[in-house]
């Protein structure tokens, strides 16, 4: 298991907390920042992380801004990327079986870090359902 994660400033603490919880679990990642809390602009990190969730090794990837509306938003302009902004368990699992999301999106200032860390479980826990994938061609074929 290895997760890329980026955030803008608004992003940035629930980052650091997610960065913890994967040091006290022995989670791999890659920290694409940002590296503090000056103001950056979230479509830089959602594209970072997008890029990087195509070309890199990743079993997928977290962007976060304030709410988590703004960097899903950019992150999905990546084609290939389908980022879902998750607030709960249950739109984190079935974001996974569903819609096959390889981001989840969270907001720093709407997401408590332990219910964040909860969402994070439940997406890696879940599985792609097979059953699903002619949508997901149909997204692809949106895309062009
Ligand atoms: C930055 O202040 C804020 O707009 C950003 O983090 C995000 O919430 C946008 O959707």
């Amino acid at each position: 298991m290895k997760i890329v994660i980026g955030s803008d400033h608004g992003g940035f603490n629930l980052k650091e907390a997610l960065k913890h919880y994967f040091d006290s679990k022995e989670i791999a990642y890659d920290d694409l920042g940002t590296h503090d809390e000056s103001s950056v602009d979230y479509p830089d990190y959602g594209a970072k992380v997008g890029y990087a969730v195509l070309d890199g090794d990743y079993d997928f990837g977290i962007v976060i801004c304030g709410t988590g509306i703004g960097i899903s938003i950019a992150a999905n302009k990546v084609k290939g990327i389908r980022a879902a902004l998750v607030y709960d368990e249950n739109t984190a699992r079935l974001a996974k079986a569903h819609n096959h999301a390889n981001i989840i999106a969270l907001g720093g200032r709407t997401t408590p870090v332990d219910q964040a860390i909860k969402i994070v479980e439940a997406f890696m826990n879940e599985h792609q359902e097979a059953r699903h994938q002619k949508r997901i061609d149909k997204i692809k074929e949106l895309e062009g």
